[in-house]
């Protein structure tokens, strides 16, 4: 494999396990070194030795993206092992459903908190570093929710619309600093929510072909697909794509729901 993204780095959000694990696999094998920034020390850790062993370079951060200390300490760890930052990818979140007419304010903003502000808070601290440097790229994981939607997926899908939002603003006001901001919108990606989901149901591996039926290419996401796009959006080859979101979701939402 090409290292397209040799002498890079980044610093990569719930990256224990799942999405954030696929991008993390595929950013190394690009070439990059890697901050695993996750709140589980157990998969975290797990995750950076795995790194580690394959012959790439990985360390673990303990973060909670819902924390300004721990992100703040987080990127300057990150600093501190490799010397520079050129990449974030803003992945950590988790699907919430509340009934707008009885969701506390404390609910929001905890929901808020980790699907939002966090990929803010985490550019916050980023920018400056990247536009002393010579530019660099983040990669804001949002979702086919962010623009579509199902039943019940409130306030998770009002996070995910403002990471679009998020995206735009960046790209418009640091791309004089060649910063480029890029929103990635993963449909049905088979990590521990969606196999939950699933086996939920009477019949499990029912419900997981009729999901995989409602997709053109009958099948739905690996965590690698979305590890693919976005080491390609972190590299050189996509330095003219930038305040805009890229849907990845095996043509779901190409489908009208008759
Ligand atoms: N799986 C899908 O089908 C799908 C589809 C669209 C978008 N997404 C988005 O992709 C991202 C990853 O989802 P996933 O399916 O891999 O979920 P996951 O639950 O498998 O992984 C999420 C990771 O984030 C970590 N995390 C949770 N809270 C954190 C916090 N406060 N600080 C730091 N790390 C934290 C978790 O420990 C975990 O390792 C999310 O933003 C999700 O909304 C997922």
């Amino acid at each position: 494999m090409s290292k397209r993204l040799k002498d890079r780095s980044a610093f990569v959000t719930g990256a224990g396990q799942g999405i954030g694990r696929g991008i993390a696999d595929q950013l190394a094998l690009n070439g990059a070194c890697l901050t695993i920034a996750e709140i589980n020390e157990a998969t975290g850790t797990s995750s950076a030795d795995e790194l580690n062993e394959a012959g790439h370079q990985a360390q673990f951060v303990k973060v909670d993206i819902r924390s300004e200390d721990d992100i703040r300490a987080g990127i300057a760890a990150h600093l501190e092992r490799f010397g520079g930052l050129d990449i974030v990818v803003n992945n950590a979140g988790q699907n919430q459903h509340f009934d707008a007419s009885k969701m506390s304010v404390d609910e929001w903003e905890r929901s808020m908190s980790l699907n939002l502000r966090g990929a803010w808070l985490c550019s916050k601290h980023t920018l400056p570093i990247m536009a002393a440097q010579s530019g660099g790229v983040i990669i804001n994981i949002a979702s086919v929710h962010a623009t579509m939607s199902a039943y019940n997926f409130f306030p998770y899908n009002v996070a995910k619309s403002g990471i679009l939002g998020l995206t735009r603003s960046l790209a418009l006001d640091w791309g004089r600093h060649n910063i480029r901001a890029v929103a990635v919108s993963p449909g049905w990606v088979r990590t521990q929510p969606a196999i939950d989901f699933f086996e939920a149901a009477d019949d499990p591996a029912a419900e997981e072909a009729r999901v995989r039926s409602l997709h053109p290419l009958n099948r739905i996401g690996e965590p690698a697909d979305i590890g693919a796009l976005v080491a390609f959006l972190a590299s050189d080859e996509a330095s003219y794509i930038t305040g805009t979101e890229i849907v990845i979701d095996g043509g779901i939402t190409a489908r009208h729901a008759d």
